[in-house]
């Protein structure tokens, strides 16, 4: 459809960013102004709350709009109470009405005198970002990008195009860090790599990216409102940083917050397990999403070590069972002993064919000598309570090589519904498939008969050692009463 276009509006030259400024009565903060200034495909205004984030992202939007007539840009924010309290406050309140030709209140876009249009949108759900598969834009802005997905962002830069010759597409975020989109904003624009779970992570090019950090301090209005930093400077130490100063290390919200992996993660080849002791495999099963499928045993000591992991996504069920049977195996090439296989619930749900997922993925491992899987414990909250409770306690290791689950902890956030359990997301497979793993266990915390034996046994010789091992273990079996130890029940128990 030929869009209207006022000549008199669409000039032989674009303006600069200093003449539209002054036209439209913004005059940007220093901080601000490098925002606008930056040339690159993608750039995030990024850090505390305050700086004038939002206000910029608004003005960039309308800049683009008139750098060539008749092309559309967006403004997105997750949901529309938080749009309209924003974005489109902010347009209505500071954008002089002879700026623009009108503005539909019930799509939320302005046209712009030149043609131009910006359209404000919100997307509630995931997929709700597939609303806008036939448009395209030559500039695309996020607030408060971390509330989105990697996927969403992914989907909206196929939507960044413009067919006007010598234009040049570009999108930018503005954001505090923290929320679901933690991780992959961090990795993008913070740490310069590509994101885990990116499409084509090779064609990730550092230049396209440029993180403009802004803090409270670049607000000339807040900078000597001490009221207002006496406020932020008594939240708690994550969220004050994360705030005051754009933190990208702590953030607001994390639901491991004390996981360190200095901490709670063990070299590999230090994770010395006898034989012996009892191992069991947690798996959550997917095939879109990755399965991801981990290793544990109790120590000696009652610490659980997970100690493998494996993850991978288009799996059959029988192709997973060979991967975790191939694998089952300790460093001298003998099968581990595995005593329980835990799988997330609805695999034994899910249909394919006449038999259950579990059912084909059992199969398989009895076919290799392990135990067919049983369904995992999934309650969540107490599951991830009881993470963060074995954290704390130091009764839980990681080993070092299993890196996505290392990546996953940190990037959890407590679910605003219910701040007791960890919002779902995106990539989250590592960190229910190790929960399955801690809570199904029976009793995790207790040294197993097994292990207490060894402790018995004197003899150095295998073979010696064996037969009392076995002698003792029968013993112990009978001996140690089914009780929870101290360290490992809930708190309030
Ligand atoms: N260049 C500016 N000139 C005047 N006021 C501004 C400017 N930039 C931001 N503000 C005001 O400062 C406050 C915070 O700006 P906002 O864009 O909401 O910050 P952020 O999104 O970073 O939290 C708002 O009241 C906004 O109107
Ligand atoms: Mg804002």
């Amino acid at each position: 459809m030929a869009r209207k276009v006022d000549k008199s509006a669409t000039k032989k030259r674009a303006w600069t960013f200093t003449e539209f400024a002054k036209r439209v009565g913004y005059a940007p903060f220093a901080r601000q102004r490098e925002f606008h200034d930056s040339r690159a495909k993608y750039r995030l205004f990024g850090g505390a709350a305050g700086p004038g984030k939002t206000k910029a992202l608004l003005y960039e939007a309308i800049y683009q709009a008139h750098l060539h007539p008749g092309v559309d840009t967006l403004l997105m924010r997750r949901t529309f109470p938080e749009l309209e309290a924003s974005l489109i406050t902010y347009f209505r309140r500071d954008v002089p009405r002879e700026f623009y030709e009108k503005y539909n209140e019930t799509k939320h876009v302005v046209t712009w005198l030149n043609g131009s249009t910006t359209r404000f949108a919100y997307c509630d759900s995931e997929s709700d970002v597939y609303r806008y598969q036939g448009s395209e834009y030559l500039f695309i802005g996020v607030d408060e990008l971390t509330h989105f997905t990697l996927k969403q962002w992914q989907f909206l830069t196929s939507r960044n195009r413009c067919r006007i010759k010598g234009s040049k597409p570009c999108m930018a975020g503005a954001t505090n860090p923290g929320n679901i989109g933690h991780a992959w904003v961090k990795a993008l624009w913070v740490d310069r790599a590509p994101a885990p779970g990116m499409d084509r992570p090779d064609q990730y090019d550092a230049d396209d990216y440029e993180f403009i950090h802004a803090t409270i301090r670049d607000n000339p209005l807040f900078k000597d409102d001490d009221a207002y930093k006496k406020t932020l400077g008594q939240l708690p130490e994550a969220l004050r940083r994360a705030f005051l100063d754009g933190e990208w290390d702590v953030y607001a919200g994390q639901y491991f917050d004390i996981f360190a992996p200095s901490r709670h993660t063990v070299r590999a080849e230090q994770v010395q397990l006898d034989p012996w002791t009892p191992r069991w495999i947690s798996i959550d099963w997917g095939f879109e999403h990755p399965s991801a499928v981990y290793w544990h045993a109790t120590r000696a000591d009652g610490v659980v070590v997970t100690y493998r992991e494996f993850v991978q996504n288009r799996l059959s069920p029988r192709m997973l069972a060979a991967a975790i049977a191939e694998r089952s195996v300790d460093r001298l090439g003998r099968t581990e002993r595995i005593r329980d296989v835990f799988l997330s619930p609805d695999a034994f749900a899910q249909r394919t064919a006449d038999a259950s997922i579990a059912e084909q993925l059992g199969d398989g491992l009895a076919a290799a000598g392990l135990p067919r899987a049983t369904p995992a414990d999934n309650d969540r909250v107490g599951g991830w309570m009881l993470m963060y409770q074995a954290l704390e306690a130091d009764h839980w290791l990681i080993a070092d090589h299993c890196v996505r689950l290392i990546e996953n902890l940190p990037t959890l956030v407590r679910d605003p519904a219910n701040v007791e359990d960890a919002l779902k997301c995106d990539g989250d497979d590592p960190a229910d498939a190790a929960r399955y793993g801690l809570k199904s266990a029976p009793d995790p915390g207790r040294a197993p008969a097994e292990v207490v034996a060894a402790g018995r046994v004197t003899a150095v010789d295998p073979t010696s050692r064996a037969i009392w091992m076995r002698k003792f273990a029968g013993e112990e079996e009978r001996r140690v009463a089914p009780v929870v130890p101290r360290r490992w029940r809930p708190r309030g128990w």
